[in-house]
Order: C-alpha cells, then sequence, then structure tokens
C-alpha cells in the first residue's frame, strides 16, 4: 500500500466504467480474525466499451477464487486491482471469494470490529476492502447480503433494506438475508452484527405509508436514545413537509459505534453514526450536542434523497450531495428553531463556523474549488470547503431564484434525476431550468464558477450620498485572491442582499436609478462584474448618509472590506433589522479595538462607548439570550489571525491571545454587576429542555459566570468561585456543570484541580463526558506554558488512547485546531508534538493522522520564531519514506 507514489485522479479524465454491476449477493462468514465474503455479481458490459478488460478495485483483502458463470479463468493483479479479460460480451455471472481481517482493520474503512461488534465504513472507498468490486459511485446496483455469524456473540445482523430471512445454523450459528429494493453504489452499502439493543417507533407518513425506525446502541445506552429518536422522526416529517420528499423504505435504521473516523454515514436505510452523534441524555449532553444530534440525524437521512436516490456520477462531485444536504440540515435545524430571532442565531453560528474553519482553508495550501479538479486521496477532499462552502452555494441559488421558486428546481432534479448518478453541472441546470428568467438562469455560467474556482472572494464597498439630489451611490468591487494552481479569477456571481438606514436605525424605501416605484426596505443586488455602481433615488430629507446594511443573513460566503464608521457601527448594531448585521456590527466593532492592539503591540484599552454598547446589549430585554451570547462572545483567535494574514501581517499567536485575555478581562471588569444581574436573572429550575430558548439562556448564564469567576482573580473575590465549583459539584445537567469548569479553568483558578477530579470521578463510565474532559483541558487558554505542559501529561493519562477517533481528537484536534495559545510556542514543542503523534497515528489511521495534519495549514502566515520552526516541523513529518498517502498529500501541499 505504501510504496512508490500515489497517482493523482483528475476530473477530466472520467470515463464511463467497462461494465455496469447490475446485481450483487453477498454471503458474509463473520469472524473477528478471518471473514470470508462470497461475491456473486451479475455483471453487463458497457455497450460503449466493447471489449475492455475488467479491473475490480481491491485492497487488504485476501482473493481466493474468480468464476465467471461458474468456470474459473485467468486473472492478473496490476496496481491493487484485480484484471479479468477475455469476458463474455453478454451479460454475466461473475464469482468471487475472498476474506479479510475486521479486528485487524484499525483504519476503519472496509469491515472492522469495535466493542466486540462488526460494522462497516465504505465511503468514500472502503468497500474495496471488503470484496473486489466497482467501487466508483456511478456502478449502481442491487444488493441481496446474508451474515452468518455466532448467535450468542452477535445476536443482532443488520444490513440495508428490508429483512426477508433469519434462521438458525449449526455450532450456534445463525443467519439473516437481507434485500434493499433500491440500486445503489458500493459506497451506500453496510452491515453491522453484534449485540446491540433498540430504541423503535413506527410512524405513518403523509402519503399513508407505515415505517419504521430504530435506533441501535450498546445494551446501557437505551435512555440516551430518546433525542435521537425525535430528531428522526422531525427529520422525516420536514422532509416531506418541506420537499415533498417521502421515506422510500419500510425500515430505517441507526446505528452507534464509539469507533469511528466521521461524524456519521448515509449507508441506505442502515445510517452509521458516530456514538458522539447520537447518545444524549442531560448529565452526559450539553445543548450543543442536542443541537448537534438534531442537526446530524436530519443530515443523514437528508441523503436518503440528495444522495442515495440521486448520487454522485463521481468524487469530483462531492459537493452535490454534501452541499446540498448541508443547506438541507441547515435549513432544518432553523425551521426546528422556530421564531425569526432563534433562526437568526443558528445563522449566525452556521456563518461563525464557516469563517472559522472554510475561510482559513481556502486562503491556505489546501485550497481548493467546492468541486475539486484533482485530488490524491478524496478521503482528504471532505472538507469544510466542500461541505460548508458548497452548502453557500445551494443558498445563493436559492436567495437568487426565491425560496419559493427553489422548490420547483429541486422537484425538477429529481424529476430529471432520480435514481441516476450526476454532476453538480446537473443540479445547477435543473434549478435554473426550473426558473427561466432568474437571475440565475441568465448568469448560470458565471454563477458555476462557485464550483470552479477556489478563494474567498473580497467584496469592498463605498457609498456616497447627495443630499441635493437624493441619491445614495453605491459601489460594489470584488477581487478574489490567488489559490494554489488557480493565479487569475473571473467575477463571481454575488447575490448582496442588502438595506439602507437612516442615523436613527429607520429602514429606507429602495428604489433603484430608472425603477417606477420603490421596492420595499430590502433588496438583492446581483453583483456580476469586477466593479459595478447601483444608484439608489428619492432619499430626501435625511440628516445625514444612509447607513447600509449590506450581505444581510450573509448572502454571499465573501469578505466584505467596508470602511464602516464607528458611529454607522453602532447604529447597526442598534437597530439593523437584520439581526446577523446586527451581530456583524458587533463583531467589527471589537474585531477592531482587538486588531489595532495587536498590530501596535500597545495594551488593548477599551473605551466607554464600546463597554456601554456591550452593557446595552446585554441588558436589552427584547433581545434574546442566544443572540446576546452571540455579540458578548469576542472573536476567536483563529478569525482575528486570518485578519491579519489577509493583509500581509505576520500572525504572533501569543500576541493575539494576550489581546483577547484583556478584553475578556476588561469585560469582566466594567459589566460586572451586568454579569452578576445576568447569571441571576437566567437560571432555570424546570426540568431540562434543550430548546433554543433555555439554551440560550444557559449560554448566556455560562458567559456571565465565566467572566464573574475571571474577574474574581484580580479582586481577589472567592464569591463566585466558589458558586462555579459548587455547580461543578450539583448542576442537574452536563451544559451548566461545563460551564462551571470551563469558568474556573479559563480563569486559571485553583478551584479547576478538585472540579476535574470530581468530574472525571463521577462519569468515569461515560466515554463521551471524558472526551470531552480531555478537550475542554487541551482547549484552555495557555498561561505560562502550563496548559500545553498539561496536555503532554494527559496525552499519557491511562484513559488517553489515540485509536479511538474521539479520544484521539479530544486532545489533539483541540490542541492544533482550536487552541492557538497553547500551541505556538518560542521553543517550538508545540510543533514537535504535532509532527510526534501524526506520525504515530498514521502509521494505523491515515484518514485520522491526515486530519491531524491539517492543523499546521497556516504556517506561513506566522510571524518568527513561529513560522520557521512550523516548517521544520512539517519537513521533517514529510520526511519519513513510510507516510500514507492521505497524510503525504497534506504536509506535501502544506509546504509547496
Ligand atoms: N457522507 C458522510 C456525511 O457527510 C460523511 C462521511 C464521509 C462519513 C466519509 C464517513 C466517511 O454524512
Ligand atoms: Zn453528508
Amino acid at each position: 500500500m505504501r510504496e512508490g507514489t500515489t497517482p493523482l485522479v483528475r476530473r477530466e479524465d472520467y470515463t464511463a466504467p467497462s461494465h455496469w454491476i447490475r446485481s450483487v449477493d453477498l454471503s458474509f462468514d463473520l469472524d473477528p480474525a478471518k471473514t470470508l465474503v462470497i461475491n456473486r455479481m451479475q455483471v453487463e458490459p458497457n455497450a460503449d466499451r466493447p471489449g475492455e478488460a475488467l479491473r475490480l478495485d481491491g485492497e487488504d483483502i485476501v482473493l481466493t477464487r474468480v468464476l465467471v458463470n461458474g468456470e474459473s479463468i485467468s486473472f492478473r493483479n496490476e496496481g491493487g486491482q484485480l484484471v479479468l479479460e477475455n469476458l463474455p460480451a453478454e451479460p454475466f455471472a461473475l464469482e468471487i471469494r475472498n476474506t479479510c481481517a475486521p479486528e485487524k482493520n484499525l483504519e476503519l474503512s472496509g469491515l472492522y470490529t469495535s466493542g466486540g461488534s462488526f460494522f462497516t465504513q465504505c465511503e468514500a472507498q472502503g468497500f474495496r476492502r471488503i470484496t473486489y468490486f466497482l467501487d466508483r459511485p456511478d456502478v449502481m446496483a442491487l444488493f441481496r447480503v446474508t451474515l452468518r455469524a455466532d448467535a450468542r456473540a452477535y445476536p443482532v445482523l443488520l444490513s440495508n433494506g428490508n429483512r426477508v430471512d433469519q434462521g438458525k445454523l449449526d455450532h450456534g450459528r445463525h443467519y439473516a438475508t437481507w434485500v434493499d429494493p433500491h440500486p445503489k453504489p458500493s459506497y451506500l452499502f453496510a452491515l453491522v452484527a453484534g449485540e446491540l439493543v433498540c430504541r423503535e417507533q413506527r410512524v405513518r407518513s403523509r402519503s399513508g405509508k407505515d415505517h419504521l425506525l430504530q435506533v441501535y446502541v450498546r445494551a446501557g445506552d437505551l435512555d440516551k436514545t430518546e433525542h435521537a429518536m425525535n430528531s428522526l422522526i422531525a427529520s422525516v416529517v420536514w422532509d416531506e413537509a418541506r420537499f415533498g420528499l417521502s421515506l422510500d423504505l419500510e425500515r430505517f435504521m441507526i446505528v452507534a459505534v464509539s469507533d469511528f473516523n466521521m461524524g456519521a454515514m448515509e449507508n441506505k436505510g442502515l445510517n452509521i453514526f458516530n456514538t458522539k452523534f447520537v447518545l444524549a441524555n442531560p448529565a452526559t449532553a450539553t445543548d450543543v450536542d442536542y443541537a448537534n444530534i438534531e442537526a446530524v440525524v436530519g443530515h443523514e437521512y437528508f441523503h436518503n434523497w440528495t444522495g442515495n436516490r440521486v448520487t454522485c456520477r463521481d468524487w469530483f462531485q462531492l459537493s452535490l450531495k454534501e452541499g446540498l444536504t448541508v443547506y438541507r440540515d441547515q435549513t432544518f435545524s432553523q425551521d426546528m428553531a422556530g421564531e425569526a430571532s432563534a433562526r437568526a442565531v443558528k445563522r449566525i453560528e452556521d456563518v461563525r463556523q464557516l469563517r472559522q474553519m472554510q475561510f482559513p482553508e481556502d486562503a491556505g495550501p489546501m485550497a481548493h474549488p467546492v468541486r475539486p479538479e484533482q485530488y490524491q486521496a478524496i478521503d482528504n477532499f471532505y472538507t469544510t470547503t466542500v461541505y460548508e462552502k458548497g452548502a453557500e452555494v445551494v443558498r445563493m441559488m436559492a436567495t437568487l431564484v426565491g425560496e419559493a421558486c427553489f422548490r420547483a428546481g429541486m422537484d425538477l432534479y429529481f424529476q430529471r434525476h432520480d435514481g441516476q448518478a450526476v454532476t453538480c453541472d446537473d443540479y445547477a441546470q435543473a434549478i435554473a431550468d426550473a426558473n427561466p428568467g432568474s437571475p440565475l438562469a441568465t448568469r448560470l455560467d458565471a454563477f458555476k464558477r462557485w464550483y470552479a474556482q477556489a478563494g474567498t472572494p473580497r467584496v469592498s464597498a463605498q457609498g456616497v450620498y447627495s443630499a441635493e439630489t437624493g441619491s445614495y451611490t453605491l459601489t460594489l468591487s470584488q477581487q478574489t485572491p490567488a489559490t494554489p494552481g488557480q493565479p487569475v479569477k473571473a467575477p463571481f456571481v454575488i447575490p448582496v442582499a442588502m438595506g439602507l438606514l437612516d442615523s436613527d436605525g429607520r429602514p429606507l424605501l429602495l428604489q433603484l436609478q430608472g425603477e417606477a416605484d420603490y421596492g420595499g426596505t430590502d433588496r438583492v443586488l446581483v453583483l456580476d462584474q469586477a466593479s459595478q455602481t447601483f444608484v439608489f433615488t428619492g432619499l430626501y430629507g435625511l440628516t445625514a448618509a444612509p447607513v447600509p446594511s449590506l450581505l444581510r443573513g450573509f448572502s454571499a460566503p465573501v469578505i466584505l472590506e467596508w470602511q464602516a464608521d464607528e458611529a454607522a457601527l453602532f447604529t447597526q448594531l442598534r437597530h439593523d433589522t437584520d439581526p446577523f448585521n446586527r451581530w456583524e456590527a458587533a463583531q467589527r466593532l471589537a474585531v477592531q479595538r482587538l486588531l489595532s492592539a495587536v498590530r501596535s503591540g500597545q495594551p488593548l484599552q477599551l473605551d466607554a462607548a464600546w463597554l456601554d454598547a456591550q452593557r446595552a446589549v446585554l441588558r436589552d430585554p427584547a433581545l434574546d439570550a442566544a443572540f446576546k451570547d452571540l455579540v458578548l462572545t469576542p472573536p476567536s483567535a483563529g478569525y482575528l489571525a486570518e485578519q491579519l494574514a489577509a493583509d500581509g501581517v505576520p500572525v504572533d499567536p501569543p500576541r493575539i491571545h494576550a489581546a483577547r485575555e484583556s478584553l475578556r478581562a476588561q469585560l469582566a471588569q466594567a459589566l460586572h454587576d451586568d454579569w452578576v444581574w445576568a447569571f441571576e436573572t437566567h437560571q432555570d429550575n424546570g426540568a431540562y429542555r434543550p430548546d433554543p430558548v433555555s439554551s440560550g439562556r444557559r449560554a448566556l448564564a455560562n458567559l456571565a459566570l465565566s467572566h464573574l469567576v475571571l474577574d474574581a482573580a484580580r479582586s481577589g473575590d472567592t464569591v463566585w468561585p466558589g458558586k462555579a465549583f459548587q455547580r461543578v459539584k450539583d448542576a442537574g445537567n452536563l451544559t451548566d456543570r461545563q460551564g462551571a469548569l470551563i469558568a474556573l479553568l479559563h480563569a486559571h483558578h485553583e478551584l479547576a484541580e478538585p472540579a476535574l477530579a470530581r468530574v472525571h470521578a463521577q462519569f468515569k463510565g461515560e466515554a463521551l463526558v471524558i472526551d470531552r474532559w480531555f478537550a475542554l483541558q487541551a482547549g484552555t487558554p495557555e498561561r505560562d506554558g502550563r496548559v500545553f505542559a498539561r496536555i503532554k501529561a494527559l496525552a499519557l493519562h491511562p484513559d488517553y488512547s489515540l485509536r479511538n477517533p474521539n479520544r484521539a481528537r479530544s486532545l489533539l484536534a483541540t490542541l492544533f485546531v482550536m487552541n492557538p495559545s497553547a500551541l505556538h510556542r518560542e521553543d517550538a514543542a508545540g510543533y514537535v508534538f504535532w509532527a510526534d503523534k501524526v506520525v504515530e497515528v498514521d502509521a494505523f489511521n491515515p484518514q485520522l493522522a491526515a486530519r491531524l495534519a491539517r492543523g499546521l495549514d497556516r504556517w506561513r502566515t506566522l510571524a518568527e520564531p513561529y513560522r520557521s520552526a512550523a516548517r521544520e516541523a512539517l519537513i521533517r513529518v514529510s520526511g519519513r519514506a513510510d507516510l500514507s498517502p492521505d497524510t503525504r498529500e497534506i504536509v506535501t501541499r502544506a509546504l509547496q
């Protein structure tokens, strides 16, 4: 596997397969050490490519026999593929027998064991680790699967579709046969065998069909499945109501597994989930976990149509299913949140995530288009660009055609492509064709640059008001920086949702030059040139220039460069009718202050105007607690670093950290009484409920507590740290327990130690809480090197392990991705640790290692001595001869 160089796969090289596999009958004799697979396929030569050899993919499996129409034939192995020549020109039966070793499979791709049960993970190319196949998404087959296993150890035997048979066998074994009525690509195959229990629920769909929903977990976890089940039911109902898409199976199963590389997987009718996105009760899951479970259950369920019924022609089209399905799960979560203000909170959270993760990716060495042009390891392209930016591309289409008409586009997409493996072009075409004359349809080719060009566009805005002519002239320009392999960019089609406010914050009626009438107070401008001017007229009698509210709801994934004066930002923060831009104004006000301190090297000195505005938000009775929490949370260190990098200023992580810490300390002191008020007025004593209102209240109370404990360090107060410690001991839910623990940890209070010890003792048996216990320590803002020292010690803790991806990430991803303050050290010890762990993990789980390796992507933006030291660590890793193709691709690109 690891010899030589891995070839580059290019999108332009796509060709249809030489053969189609129409059906497959799989039989498994499950044994952890050696599982026997019999794979009987009905194969049909592709009429367009007569006489071609059949090249089947296979990896880390042992072939024992090949039969064509029942006769053995000669074959050879070439480049990891099984090559069969001189095959019949007519459809034929192909039988393959092979074995694999599930218990040795630590990559967690293909068939593996976890906690004594069997699971599979086939996307993107895991099926070839189970048996020989045309392991590509455009080959869709009907699957029939028989599982045989020891009845005592593996009482539950599951695969896709419906169970058509089951029974006993000799020697204490039993079997089950499953048939999936829908043709599917191999990446959607799944099997599960083990000692599992399930919660089940029957539902009737709108169309009157009955379905059985099941959530399978380990025996002790049944009391943690209610929320996942409720989320699944809500997903079924929502997809029918919102998109007219019904469940097309009699049975829909979710299975939780604790060893899993990713979040979850949409195998047809048999979703397999990381336990983290299934298991929840108030004691073991936080509000954020509850929200994530709802989103991920929705996401995987929505794939049943967007991904499974209509699938991808090739892996370059990954965003066809992922971008669209993220857009659908984001919309689902917004609808579940309910009111407009709660929807806006969800949108702000999604944008914050996009900026924090995707923008840096798009500015760094791994920058790639939403539809990439080439890859070495496809697993490296399950990225935030394909997922989250891909979702923004779908959202822009919806904005350009209008929400209601977007549904017509989706309908046409399914009408045209149900049962097919298609491309991003097919998708965009369907949305446009259903909406002729829309700004999407008239600019479709230019719009599709969003699929082809990488990089985050920078949109600059300039406004000139003339009181005399009553006009406001808005000039919008765009420019996209070069990215690897793409030196020049053509203009994007950018929907700019906007409004104008007067200086008191009242929305103004908008009328563009040449229009007969006012068109409301909100509109969408379409920027599709390098620079364009929009003239608003009829704006008489204003005492000052209007304040533009641009990119409302974050209507496009761009960086808006607008040199707003402070007064305008304060006006927006107080009055903008668009909650997203209210939050955005607050962010800008904070960013400006933090960055000027970082750039000048002067201590941050917060002004009364800013502090008063923060206080006003905190005390505003009209605002939701969740929204207040978002406004009062300072921009992350990573986001600040990217702002500097964009201006070519070398990033000095400790300096950014110092400015942020100073901001928190001043906010804690200046608003002390307000934080007390916020904490005391946001306590709920009823039963725990994870809804947006209650979780927003908890978030704000916890933010208040963290400021109060932080300020205690300055004032010498012991009351608030004592309260926090008490809360760690007897909080009624994990959100509050964690909030109190974070307050102590982030203040570096001496009570943090005993608090950690208590939590560990209390939750010893709860793997997901222990993951969090590690992650909270790894995510603590650095002070005097103590946090990094603790992380290194924790890596040797008896409960720590690299084998389990969640546990591995709890320390490592938290340090490498989320905690720049601890990672970047003058002595380079953080980078040495990074290199050691990447190499160690790469030896058995390349996918996980490659993800961790991305922690140093942005090394080029660093100031010295960090930059050179990080580079050295990258060189050290890339110098290893035995690196996996996955990790090799990441470090090579980072160094290019
Ligand atoms: N397709 C999965 C999802 O987004 C993600 C995934 C990819 C899981 C590859 C496992 C392996 O829902
Ligand atoms: Zn997905």
